[in-house]
């Protein structure tokens, strides 16, 4: 997979790539991500990337100009088209069904904007999919870049140690994980669940099964509904 990040602050990416399993991802040649700074692209003497809104009102908007020229110099990076997506509060909703659909694709752009909003012609022009990683405003879509680029690169067949160990995340199958124990067995007088120590595989999985639902049922009943709604 090819990742570019579209951005005004490349530098808020360094440390979150650097790190952990996308560090591992990248150096395996699993992903590649690459950073463009949109400021590059403006022709103006103060670098000057976004403008005050017409019609009025507060905050500065993204201008059409420096976007566009980045993304045709960042698209021809590579033959893939790739999907573009724009990070703005008013994009579909990211989550895990959405993360292992990105996990396919060849090329991701991401673009992240800062300040109040894009030029609504950058959305129109690009062909841009919007996402939202959430119903909160951001300063900026960098982190919600961020956020999104880690729950699909450790979908990458190979990015985890264990290629088992992205099934039973909490939400692969709409519920919760169930609880885990290590050692010790027993912890400030707190003991590891008799079912985990008896080595009874089915016995296990069943208890696992019925403790993912119950706190499923517990902490997050509207995932539950999601799948009823899912199977009827
Ligand atoms: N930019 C600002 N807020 C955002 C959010 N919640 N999700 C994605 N991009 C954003």
């Amino acid at each position: 997979m090819r990742i570019d990040i579209l951005t005004l602050f490349p530098d808020m990416f360094e440390s979150p790539l650097s790190c952990s399993i996308i560090k591992r991802a990248q150096d395996s040649g699993l992903v590649e991500i690459a950073l463009t700074d949109i400021r590059d692209f403006s022709t103006d003497n103060y670098r000057k990337v976004d403008d005050k809104p017409y019609g009025g009102g507060p905050g500065m908007v993204m201008m059409p100009g420096p976007v566009f020229d980045c993304f045709e110099h960042v698209r021809k990076l590579s033959d893939e088209k790739g999907r573009v997506i724009l990070l703005t509060p008013q994009g579909q909703k990211f989550d895990q069904a959405k993360a292992l659909e990105l996990s396919n694709e060849k090329r991701l752009i991401f673009i992240a904007g800062k300040y109040e909003g894009f030029d609504e012609r950058i959305r129109i022009g690009l062909g841009a999919e919007q996402i939202s990683i959430g119903d909160y405003v951001l300063s900026g879509g960098e982190l919600a870049a961020m956020v999104i680029i880690d729950a699909v690169v450790r979908l990458l067949d190979g990015a985890l140690g264990d290629e088992d160990s992205a099934k039973d995340d909490s939400f692969s199958e709409g519920l919760l994980e169930y609880p885990q124990y290590t050692r010790p067995e027993v912890f400030r007088g707190m003991k590891v669940p008799e079912v985990l120590l008896s080595g009874d595989h089915a016995k296990i999985a069943e208890w696992r099964r019925r403790q993912a639902l119950e706190r499923t049922k517990k902490w997050r009943p509207d995932l539950l509904k999601e799948i009823e709604k899912r199977e009827n």
